[in-house]
């Protein structure tokens, strides 16, 4: 898919397709009007005759227009004017994008930018066509998997901007919104692989491969030095598998040389069975996606790299599989994490906490200003929130309300649930420091209370992205969430710094 930004009329444009927008009540955008000013009210007769009420998502694809210089006029409704929120423009943008599947119009002029969309400018607007478009139209492929499909509609488009002197700061918008689509793309490529193909070593060589391209530094832990750090948590998950465990770790220096840096830890678990508390067959497939978290982390350092940031940023991925094996982590066991913290793993299926707790001692030598965890981490917190927002926890307010801004601005949300002392006694255990599970009550707070243990030394935020990094059903796939909220939070701290 290639974008541009142009500013032109909309009865000129020569392009396979115009797209513009209309409303309910027969209320026409600014380029519908143009539109039917130089069709001599072909568009008001059209929309008198009730062929299209402007209802949000719906399409009417017309042909040889009067008065126009393109071979299609898209009419893509919007609903009732004063409600167009930040949903409904998404919505709009997808079905412009739909409509032209399967027809000769390869490339398009959008006036869809110009929408006025409460709360949010013509930059977001940029941004989210690139980015709701380039979603739309991703097909998986690998030639190990599904082939490439060939995919009939639209791989160019073109965004109208209203103004000349918009074309600057619609540029800007355009890189933003290409570079997150980017690191989306690749954390939704990741995530869709089957277990059997993206092991933890074929992480470690997509991270190799990241580093190369963007000029990234990486170090990756072995099952040998992780003995030697003492990472019996992270270990003992990987006991059950015959994939070698990794600890994956980037590092993107581009900020000034005293500055602390950014950490993000991405849960990596290639394969989630269970181990010996082994998960019911059903959708067991899905687990494939239990790297989502490491996905992300990768996707977002793409999304940085490419924007040329000036914020040093760390990525870590403890990677490894969780299988039930003779040599398995058993319900009861004992392990010592490498703070020194002994854990009773009561139930082998909540290994997530258990490989991050490592990785998160390690970010210590660091000395980081931030960390934040991205997890697929309990089944609870789909319940809780859903598939809209991904449940965000945390040690200091201000990044709680840093990262919720920047979903909130990235249509990538996340909401804050509370960590309050109280729920910690969950954890309690009769014979180590703390067990890994909490019982069936805020069994994602409990998750991320456990978590909070190792993360006394920094600031910290956790996302629990079991319910957004993706889709099941008809639509199965990887979502690439949450790298837009993610680049946006590190947007933010680049602006601030
Ligand atoms: N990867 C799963 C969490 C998960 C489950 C995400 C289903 C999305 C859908 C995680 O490792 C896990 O198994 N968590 C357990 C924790 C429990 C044993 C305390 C869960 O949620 O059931
Ligand atoms: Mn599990
Ligand atoms: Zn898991």
């Amino acid at each position: 898919m290639e974008f541009s930004i142009k500013n032109g009329n909309p009865e000129k444009q020569r392009n396979a397709c115009v797209i513009v927008g209309v409303f309910e009540s027969r209320k026409l955008s600014h380029a519908a009007e143009a539109i039917d000013r130089a069709s001599n009210g072909y568009l008001t007769s059209l929309l008198r005759r009730g062929d299209m009420e402007g209802k949000a998502g719906t399409t009417l694809l017309l042909h040889n227009v009067p008065g126009t210089l393109c071979d299609r006029v898209l009419l893509v409704g919007c609903g009732k004017e004063r409600e167009l929120n930040e949903r409904v423009f998404r919505q709009a943008v997808q079905a412009s994008v739909k409509a032209l599947e399967n027809t000769g119009a390869g490339d398009a002029a959008s006036f869809l930018a110009e929408l006025p969309v409460k709360r949010r400018n013509l930059e977001w607007r940029i941004e989210q066509m690139v980015e709701v478009t380039a979603e739309t139209v991703y097909q998986f492929a690998h030639p190990q998997c599904k082939k490439e499909q060939e995919r009939r509609g639209l791989s160019r488009l073109v965004i109208q901007v209203p103004q000349r002197n918009d074309l600057r700061r619609a540029d800007v918008a355009l890189k933003h919104g290409l570079a997150i689509a980017g690191g989306v793309r690749l954390a939704r490529d990741l995530g869709n692989l089957p277990g059997n193909i993206c092991t933890p070593a074929y992480l470690a060589e997509q991270a190799a491969d990241l580093a190369k391209r963007f000029g990234l530094e990486i170090e990756v832990l072995e099952r040998a030095d992780m003995e030697k750090l003492g990472m019996g948590a992270l270990l003992s998950v990987a006991r059950g598998s015959h994939q070698p465990p990794k600890l994956i770790i980037l590092h993107y220096r581009r900020g000034k040389h005293d500055r602390k840096p950014v950490v993000l830890i991405g849960k990596g678990i290639t394969f989630d069975a269970g181990g010996i508390s082994l998960k019911p067959a059903a959708d067991m497939d899905e687990m494939k996606f239990d790297m989502c978290g490491a996905a992300s982390v990768l996707g977002t350092l793409r999304a940085v790299a490419d924007l040329d940031l000036p914020i040093n940023l760390i990525g870590m991925i403890p990677a490894c599989e969780n299988l039930p094996d003779g040599n398995a982590n058993k319900p009861g066991d004992i392990v010592t994490s490498m703070s020194g913290q002994t854990i009773e793993v009561l139930n082998t299926d909540a290994e997530g906490r258990l490989i991050l707790c490592d990785a998160m001692t390690y970010a210590e030598r660091f000395e980081p200003e931030t960390v934040v965890d991205i997890a697929t981490l309990t089944g609870a917190c789909v319940i809780a929130l859903g598939h809209h927002a991904s449940g965000l926890f945390g040690n200091d307010e201000k990044l709680i309300e840093a990262l919720t801004d920047a979903g909130d601005t990235a249509f990538d949300r996340a909401w804050p649930l509370p960590l309050w002392e109280e729920y910690q006694e969950q954890l309690k255990s009769n014979f180590a420091d703390m067990a890994n599970i909490g019982g069936r009550p805020a069994g994602s707070i409990t998750a991320a209370c456990f978590l909070s243990r190792f993360a006394k030394k920094f600031k910290w935020a956790h996302l629990d992205i079991a319910g957004t990094a993706w889709k099941s059903g008809k639509e199965k796939g990887a979502t690439g969430r949450p790298v837009p909220l993610l680049t946006h939070f590190l947007l933010e701290q680049a602006r601030q710094h």
